[in-house]
């Protein structure tokens, strides 16, 4: 029987439509906090939804990337079994807010996000906090390099795309750390696309056929390294990451949870198996998405959700009901 065939007599389920509620109600709860200038507050919002709704999933889940040690995360902390433990037996990646800054701030591209992959398939990348990534579409396996200078990968994707340098969108997360990165981008001609925040986005537009990003580089979060992936996988793009310790402490403490920081982290090495979904729903509005917007009685979000499996790509708009959503001083 071919894939085709198998995927029509006997398709199995698609647990990222029932996990979409889930980034739906945290996008919706943190709308009220969009631009109010407090992360903190919009971050406890968007968990404390999206807590509510794993419980009525039926997975046996372990968050491998979350809000970090339980004694300081109260939910969705590294670790906490989620789901109602009747489903398959998976690794959960949550991202309540990618972007908390950006939500604060009421500026583009936050998300809220969830991936999933079976379990034990996810590095559990959390003892590094960083992570070097480069992220293209499916063009730029076999032809793209994390070792290589950047200026010799952005040459070599432009000729396997067929498009002159100086028409190539590099997202780099505007740092301090990437002024070099920048600087060299530029010199070869390419523009860049310079994010404030939310890399998970940046990775995602780079490996997306439609988007106008050609490539996503540059050090950000470890654990958005690994949410990111899932997305990858589904997208059939390119990813390698690298872990960036930030001292030899860092680095002794990656080692000792089994991570080899010299290491080149193949996409199949982030995230194993072709098994993996992705949810992202819009907090604020991006390339990627729309953000939540309140249209009369009706909060609308619009949500991507991917599979790994069938690399289907779904979008998926809802309308909920202001009453039933939003505290009474919320609205
Ligand atoms: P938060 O929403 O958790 O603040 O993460 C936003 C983010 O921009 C990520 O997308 C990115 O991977 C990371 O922070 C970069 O870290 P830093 O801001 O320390 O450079």
């Amino acid at each position: 029987m071919t894939d085709a065939e198998a995927l029509y007599v006997h398709p199995d389920r698609n647990i990222a439509i029932e996990l979409v509620r889930a980034t739906e109600a945290a996008a919706i709860r943190a709308y009220p906090w969009i631009g109010r200038g407090d992360k903190l507050a919009a971050d406890a919002a968007a968990v404390d939804a999206m807590r509510a709704f794993f419980g009525t999933v039926d997975c046996d889940g372990v968050v491998v990337i979350g809000e970090g040690e339980k004694d300081k995360a109260p939910m969705l902390f590294n670790g906490e079994r989620v789901g109602n433990g009747r489903g398959p037996a998976c690794d959960i990646a949550v991202d309540p807010i990618d972007g908390t800054s950006l939500t604060a701030a009421g500026r583009q591209n936050a998300l809220s996000v969830i991936a999933v992959s079976d379990r034990g398939a996810m590095l559990d990348a959390s003892s590094v906090f960083y992570m070097d990534k480069i992220v293209t579409d499916a063009v730029g396996v076999g032809v793209v390099d994390i070792r290589q200078p950047i200026g010799e990968n952005l040459r070599a994707l432009a000729v396997a795309k067929g498009k002159p340098v100086a028409e190539m969108r590099v997202a780099v997360l505007n740092r301090p750390r990437h002024e070099q990165l920048i600087a060299d981008i530029r010199a070869t001609g390419a523009g860049t696309r310079l994010i404030s925040d939310g890399d998970v986005a940046g990775g995602i537009n780079a490996a997306r056929y439609e988007s106008r990003i050609d490539m996503c580089v540059g050090i950000g979060g470890s654990p958005e390294g690994i949410t990111t992936a899932c997305a990858i996988k589904a997208l059939g793009g390119f990813m390698q990451g690298k872990l960036a310790p930030r001292d030899d402490a860092e680095r002794a403490r990656g080692e000792a949870a089994g991570l080899d920081c010299d290491r080149v982290y193949e996409l199949n090495d982030l995230v194993r198996g072709d098994n993996t979904f992705f949810v992202a729903t819009g907090v604020t509005d991006g390339e990627l998405v729309d953000g939540v917007r309140r249209k009369g009685p009706i909060i609308r979000t619009e949500s991507i959700v991917l599979r790994g499996k069938s690399g289907t790509i779904r979008r998926i708009v809802a309308d909920h009901l202001v009453e039933k959503w939003l505290d009474v001083t919320d609205r």
